[in-house]
């Protein structure tokens, strides 16, 4: 028995047990020798705080082998430390190292690039940042399941595999068991009625047409799921597998889906500044001086909320700020939304109601025929983390649509019937997860916020 004969880290600097005898297991951070002392700095991955071990013996080990990375079981009394930055260490009566390393190991003490730390993302997670970011993403998922379960949402599992594209992007993963090299060479068109489900299939871009399909038997559900992108964009916050949570709930019209949606988002953040203070302390030190002003700007404000139309007046007034001008019915581009939120209003902003000529189908029409009750929720340095929308419950309407943009009617029928049997008014929206773990730890880069990143030409492992 190991674990069950252990002492963790966490437990330890925890109960504070000065006297208790101890085995922990862990892997050097850092060692330091001085001539009659060695000092250990261990990790165990229990919390993010190391413990250091005092070995006064140091004939009964081999200093040679003490090396950065290597993994050791030490066994030793809980002391009082005279450090300033430590309540307690342990004084070692043994080391061992159960897994020794050598100087090859890439994760040597010195401070690392976060690009160089991508080449590895096998290893990456040894060190602070990736630690401190996992841990948060960690605390954050648990907080999101937490809110929604508190407030009585079915927690439901929509499929990876589908045959919508429900954004219409077309940035969908084909899923395949055909033989693509032989097909090739064979020269002839794709014969799908060969191909595993007898139709082409992809990996889903989002959980939410088939969550809205469980919002109107179960009122008010959640999906927490990987959605895949093909999209070529190889920004620092695009990636093409990426984790959402997409909230679906009937009865829920476009003023209830905000004051949802605010209050979301306000309770996970304050849950990540009390549970994830040790790590928040790491990140105001080495990533962002300014982070926890980033809380104060989400918690302390009212969410500005401000129409696609007048913020186009907005940012048409400002024009000569931009490289691209501001035009009514074109997307706002990502220098437009960076103005809004860390120039002019500095805290998160709704931008809502975008004409519906660049909107996906399933946003409800406004009475204006031109636009759809629809929001962006964008935060000030990472942008967009949320994209929600009331859904068109009438039938005719939708249907209308799925005409207008050529859709198949056979693929989106069943969806189509959700608006024949008992439809409901519904809203919903999705938060990427990444995005917001890019706010509240201050990473700048998706590619380090998520455990294995996989963007355009890269499967980092
Ligand atoms: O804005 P999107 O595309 O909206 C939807 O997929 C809707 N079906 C959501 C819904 O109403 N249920 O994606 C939602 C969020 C974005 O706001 C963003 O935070 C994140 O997902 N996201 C990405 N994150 C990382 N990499 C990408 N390529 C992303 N694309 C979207
Ligand atoms: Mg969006």
């Amino acid at each position: 028995m190991i674990n069950g004969k252990r002492e963790k880290i966490s437990e330890i600097l925890r109960k504070q047990e000065i006297g208790k005898k101890c085995v922990l297991y862990g892997w050097i951070k850092t060692a330091r020798f001085s001539k009659n002392v060695y000092f250990l700095s261990i990790s165990d991955g229990s919390c993010f705080d190391k413990i250091q071990v005092v070995v006064d013996d140091t004939e009964s080990v081999d200093k040679a082998q003490l090396l950065t990375g290597a993994c050791v079981k030490i066994e030793g009394t809980v002391v009082e430390s005279p450090g300033k930055n430590q309540s307690c260490e342990i004084l070692a009566s043994g080391v061992k190292v159960i897994g020794p390393t050598d100087d090859k190991y890439p994760l040597q003490k010195k401070r690392h690039t976060l690009e160089f730390l991508r080449t590895m993302p096998h290893l990456r997670s040894r060190t602070n940042t990736l630690m401190a970011t996992l841990n948060v993403r960690n605390k954050l998922s648990m907080a999101i399941h937490e809110y929604f379960q508190k407030k009585g949402f079915l927690y439901i599992h929509s499929p990876i595999l589908t045959n919508s594209d429900c954004e219409g992007a077309g940035e969908t993963f084909q899923a395949t068991n055909l033989d693509l090299d032989a097909l090739a060479l064979s020269g002839k068109p794709v014969d799908y009625s060969l191909d595993f489900f007898g139709e082409p299939v992809s990996l889903t871009v989002s959980g939410q047409l088939e969550a809205e399909a469980f919002a109107m038997s179960h009122g008010e559900v959640y999906t927490f799921a990987p959605t895949f992108r093909a999209d070529p964009s190889t920004t620092p916050t695009h990636a093409s597998e990426f984790w959402m949570i997409e909230p679906e709930m009937a009865f829920y019209d476009f003023e209830d889906l905000m004051v949802l949606i605010e209050d979301f988002i306000k309770a996970i953040t304050r849950q990540i500044k009390d549970a994830c203070q040790t790590e928040l302390a790491f990140f105001s030190k080495f990533i962002n001086k300014e982070l926890m002003s980033r809380y104060d700007a989400l918690l302390n404000n009212t969410f500005e909320k401000i129409s696609y139309t007048e913020a186009i007046e907005l940012l048409r007034k400002n024009r000569d700020k931009f490289e691209n001008e501001p035009v009514w019915g074109e997307d706002l581009f990502k220098e437009h939304e960076r103005f809004l939120t860390d120039s002019y209003f500095k805290k998160p902003v709704f931008i809502t109601d975008y004409p519906a000529s660049f909107k996906a189908f399933y946003m409800r029409m406004n009475d204006d025929g031109k636009t759809v009750a629809c929001l962006d929720l964008l935060v000030p340095q990472v942008g967009e983390i949320i994209t929600g929308s009331q859904r068109e419950e009438r039938f005719d309407v939708l249907m209308n649509k799925v005409e207008e943009k050529e859709m198949d009617y056979e693929t989106y029928r069943w969806y189509l019937e959700l608006r024949k049997w008992g439809s409901a008014p519904h809203s919903g929206f999705g938060l990427g997860l990444e995005r917001m773990l890019m706010y509240l730890t201050g990473i700048e880069n998706i590619r380090d916020a998520i455990p294995f990143p996989r963007t355009k030409g890269q499967m980092y492992g």
